[in-house]
């Protein structure tokens, strides 16, 4: 087991009706103005909105509010509400909604706390030294981001989609109602389980050696999330199915299915990040219509890893040998992402990107050729456009393009 260091400061206010709790959970937070940050209108629609506000009436806290951030969150919003906060003296930042706004909350504090462009700590040019505090209510469940240290932001002048990661930008709270996630579209509900999968996927293929109870704990949650996450398809309102897989995603990416590991491997998060910038897709959608390209890209590399999760979390049988069991656990994988309406390759995501747009897809993936990404096997930008490449219609059984 690999040295660690687990960070998880976000009080979690989880269960019905927790968001009533929202104006006195901010007023403890000693701010005297808040910005209530939210999307596209689906938390108007609920009436949620309107409850935040009335809770924040009631416990005497002053604020303001600014909408209109949309999945993979621009960064003119994140300029605009840096310059709203500043002028109104905000002091607190309340994101009322999923993985979108509360990113681009986290930007908007990073940009009041610190001096100079905000971009530069997503382009990776300096650190923040703080962030303005967040907290957060919860509407969907699926990036993490409200206990995670990350934020992504996509930047409409190139259409790059960057994270940033600090702790910095970890939530002060977050309020977890699993009934609010019930008036999600079957399609969010769905991409939002495969994120929650990935993320402790993408820790759970890694170049470790053992640990027991972190390898446990992450392959019970992935087989938790694939259980609920059929269920929620025939059953919108299954409160519990609701409640597992809310709970799943703040744990899949607070750092707990991480410890012991080196980190895991990210690549399929570092190209999905690339679609969702040139293609506007979303982020769990992107994820499910890569994933199964760089598996059998990479498999070769830890046929054993493979086959590990293709026998406990798949529950598959073992094949003659172990790349035959890694890739039959590819194919159930691509089984649920079926199961569930998700996509097992670029065209299902209805885009067609041409021999032009996957070169300009894996530049950018390599930051322009400057980095490689993943660690089960390191990819360099060739590697990068074969795995879009391969993703791109859906092709049974090919492992480096090879028949197996
Ligand atoms: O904008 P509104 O009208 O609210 O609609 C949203 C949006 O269209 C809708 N929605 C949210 N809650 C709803 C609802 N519709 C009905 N009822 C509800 N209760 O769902 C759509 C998607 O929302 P979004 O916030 O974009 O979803 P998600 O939580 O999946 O966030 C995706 C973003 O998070 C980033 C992704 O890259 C993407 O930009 N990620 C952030 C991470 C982090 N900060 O740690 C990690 C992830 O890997 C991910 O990269
Ligand atoms: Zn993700």
């Amino acid at each position: 087991m690999e040295n660690f260091n687990y960070y998880t400061p976000t009080r979690v206010v989880f269960g019905r009706g927790t968001e009533e709790k929202v104006g006195e959970l901010v007023k403890a937070q000693d701010c005297s103005k808040v910005l209530v940050h939210y999307g596209g209108g689906s938390v108007k629609k609920s009436g949620l909105l309107d409850r935040v506000f009335r809770s924040l009436e009631e416990a005497g806290v002053s604020y303001l509010s600014l909408g209109g951030v949309v999945p993979n969150p621009r960064l003119s919003l994140v300029y605009e509400g840096i310059s709203l906060c500043k002028r109104e003296g905000v002091d607190f930042i309340l994101a009322v909604g999923g993985g979108s706004v509360i990113d681009s909350a986290k930007a908007i504090g990073y940009g009041v706390a610190n001096e100079g462009d905000v971009w530069d700590f997503y382009a990776r040019k300096r650190q923040a030294s703080g962030c303005l505090p967040i907290g957060v209510v919860l509407t969907i469940s699926a990036a993490g981001s409200e206990m995670s240290d990350s934020s992504v932001i996509t930047n409409e002048d190139g259409w790059l989609k960057r994270g940033y990661s600090s702790n910095f930008g970890r939530a002060r709270f977050a309020v977890m109602n699993p009934e609010l996630t019930m008036t999600l579209p079957k399609y969010q509900t769905a991409s939002g389980c495969v994120d929650i999968m990935m993320h402790t996927m993408e820790r759970y293929f890694n170049q470790c050696g053992n640990m027991e109870l972190t390898d446990g704990i992450s392959e019970h949650l992935i087989r938790t999330v694939m259980k609920n996450a059929k269920l929620l398809m025939d059953e919108p309102d299954n409160y519990d199915a609701r409640a597992e897989v809310m709970w799943a995603g703040s744990l899949s990416h607070n750092g707990l299915t991480g410890c012991g590991t080196d980190g895991g491997d990210w690549a399929c998060h570092q190209l999905e990040h690339e679609l969702g910038g040139m293609f506007d897709v979303a982020h769990g959608a992107g994820l499910a219509a890569v994933w199964g390209s760089w598996a059998r890209y990479v498999a070769d590399a830890r046929p054993q890893r493979f086959a590990q999760f293709a026998v406990n979390v798949m529950g598959v049988e073992a094949g003659a040998d172990e790349m035959e069991t890694a890739l039959r656990g590819i194919e159930a994988m691509e089984a649920f992402y079926r199961d569930i309406e998700m996509p097992v390759c670029i065209r299902d995501l209805g885009v067609e990107p041409t021999e032009e747009q996957m070169r300009e897809l894996a530049e950018k993936c390599s930051h322009f050729r400057k980095r490689t990404v993943g660690c089960v096997k390191k990819l360099d930008v060739d590697d990068m456009y074969r795995i879009y490449k391969n993703a791109l219609k859906y092709e049974a059984k090919q492992i480096h393009g090879v028949e197996r």
